[in-house]
């Protein structure tokens, strides 16, 4: 694992970018695993700086998300949908039909998930995943569990989770109860994993992630077992 400690957000989102620009000028057909929250915008904004100044090409790129919630649709402001549109795709030279999130309204989720999964194998698997973690160890929406689970699923979110993310919502009883996320195979197959935490309320939880026993109770804990792993944390 390479652990980075930098000073601030700002140096995090420049590495992180940095990370994910080389792999496509590597790899301009590059399947990448894109995440929402807070931590990567400050990395999506620097992408977009550098494709509109002709320094970066999405155009080949492939991405798959980690998750979304259940019963928000794509026009919904609070879908991963519409962040990803909103803080990255609507802004760079990607073609959209080669960006794909889990439907949240799928009528019938076993297949959505299964679809899911497939795509990804189809594409060859994931070149570079883009992580954050959730203040309980979550990495998508793969909560704390007895065991740790493979494929794409839904997933009954924790009351912390619940209560993290209702910053982005009206109240606490907005968030969605439910979501469907990759499970730990696609991001654990994936040839590269970069993992993004800042705060100092993610300092405890980083340090059990990635310094503590392999537990499903914490689940970022088995991306110790990623040959490729980079986490990138800053405290400020
Ligand atoms: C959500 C997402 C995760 C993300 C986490 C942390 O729950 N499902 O993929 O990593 O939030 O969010 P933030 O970066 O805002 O702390």
């Amino acid at each position: 694992m390479n652990f980075i400690t930098v000073k601030n957000y700002e140096e995090l989102s420049h590495i992180a970018a940095k990370i994910i620009a080389s792999q496509i000028v590597v790899k301009p057909n590059t399947v990448l695993g894109l995440a929402t929250g807070s931590s990567p915008v400050g990395a999506y904004k620097k992408l977009i700086e550098k494709c509109n100044a002709g320094d970066l090409d999405f155009s080949s790129v492939k991405t798959v998300n980690l998750d979304e919630y259940v019963g928000l649709d794509d026009e919904n402001d609070q879908s991963y949908r519409y962040f990803m549109n909103d803080n990255l795709f609507d802004h760079i030279n990607i073609d959209k039909a080669n960006t794909y999130v889990p439907n949240g309204c799928a009528d019938d989720f076993d297949k959505e998930c299964e679809i899911y999964d497939n795509r990804v194998k189809a594409f060859g698997g994931i070149d570079l995943q883009l992580l954050g973690i959730g203040i309980d160890g979550h990495i998508g929406f793969n909560e704390p569990d007895e065991f740790f689970v493979g494929p794409t699923h839904v997933v009954d979110l924790d009351e912390s989770t619940i209560k993290a993310n209702s910053r982005f919502f009206e109240s606490e009883d907005a968030v969605p109860r439910k979501a469907v996320t990759m499970g730990m195979m696609s991001i654990m197959q994936a040839k590269k994993v970069l993992l993004i935490a800042n705060g100092a309320a993610k300092k405890e939880i980083v340090e059990k992630a990635f310094f503590g026993p392999i537990t499903p109770l914490v689940p970022a804990s088995i991306l110790q077992l990623h040959p490729d792993l980079t986490v990138i944390y800053s405290e400020n």
